[in-house]
């Protein structure tokens, strides 16, 4: 059967993809239409001049079955902890699959205690990444989904503040720190209704109202749980405020506004507009950058908006 529509698949990501890491498995890719087409059966191993052919065909992603997913699961774990030398830009690819991977599963158990705890470990790996000598933005971008979900932008979102963290010159501690507040700074839109965060139209008065509760929901998520600090809480609050006092959910004006939260609004606003959404196609980098540019002093620090240009312009042959 050729094609297979709404089942669950993990996707892979074809500039880290290995031989090894997909032996022995169904491989699919979608078509235009969104739907899974077998690309080849699991007897028939892919080897790099298929992946290459693939790349060239513009072809960024295969996906695995539900059940070949533990395995393969394993198998990055052994390629992003194990002692077997491997290239660095296929250690970070396994690394980013793991903490999105797990960022999907804990969100869907909707638990905050959970989601606590994953986060712990998760922002820890990523720190260790993104503080290593040998990383840079470059080797991360290019394996990080766009698709829209929560866990998905929160994912993007703690790798971006946390390489921006570790530019502005915060500690190791701090870039840890700062990566796990941005895994959970839209934790409040587990409260809102799934239907009213995809809507393809424009929000109604009430339904902008019941969005912009979801940094408040966060927050009381978030005082419950041992452990978050009040770096990551002022995050989770205060990321929609503005420094002219115009964001939400207070309106308060930028001396209140922690220095962490400044930061995760330069990476909040950047991921989601470089991003597939419900209602558009992603932006291309030189007008999300422009966007950012234009709200320094009214909306983002200018410190912040500049360090996040200059980074994004060091990798420019990726745009
Ligand atoms: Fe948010």
């Amino acid at each position: 059967m050729p094609y297979s529509q709404d089942q669950d698949r993990l996707a892979i990501n074809i500039a880290s993809m290995t031989s090894e890491s997909v032996e022995g498995m169904r491989l699919y890719i979608k078509d235009e239409q969104e739907n899974y087409v077998l690309y080849r059966e699991a007897e028939l191993p892919i080897d790099q001049d298929d992946i290459q052919r693939l790349k060239k065909r513009g072809v960024r992603w295969l996906y695995i079955e539900d059940a070949a997913k533990e395995t393969y699961r394993e198998r990055m774990r052994a390629i992003a902890f194990g002692n077997t030398p491997v290239p660095t830009s296929t250690r970070i690819a396994a690394i980013s699959g793991i903490v999105r991977d797990a960022m999907e599963t804990t969100f869907a158990t909707n638990d905050d205690e959970i989601i606590c705890n994953a986060t712990k470990t998760l922002s820890n790996v990523a720190a260790n990444m993104i503080c290593r000598e040998d990383f840079g933005l470059k080797d991360i971008l290019p394996v990080l989904h766009h698709d829209y979900g929560t866990f998905t932008h929160s994912t993007n979102v703690s790798y971006y503040s946390g390489v921006l963290a570790d530019a502005l010159g915060y500690s190791r501690d701090d870039v840890e720190e700062i990566v796990r507040g941005a895994l959970l700074h839209d934790l409040g839109k587990l409260d809102i209704d799934i239907k009213i965060l995809n809507k393809p139209d424009k929000l109604t008065d009430r339904e902008f109202r019941i969005i912009k509760q979801h940094p408040i929901q966060g927050f009381v998520r978030l005082t419950n749980q041992p452990g978050v600090t009040f770096g990551q809480l002022m995050m989770t609050y205060q990321h929609h405020e503005k420094l002219d006092g115009s964001g939400y959910p207070v309106g308060i004006g930028a001396d209140e506004i922690h220095p962490w939260a400044k930061i995760c609004s330069v990476a909040d606003v950047f991921e989601a507009l470089t991003s597939h959404r419900p209602y558009r196609k992603p932006m291309p980098t030189p007008s999300a950058l422009a966007i950012l540019e234009r709200g320094i002093d009214n909306t983002f620090d200018g410190e912040i908006v500049s360090c996040w240009k200059s980074l994004i312009k060091k990798n420019s042959t990726l745009f």
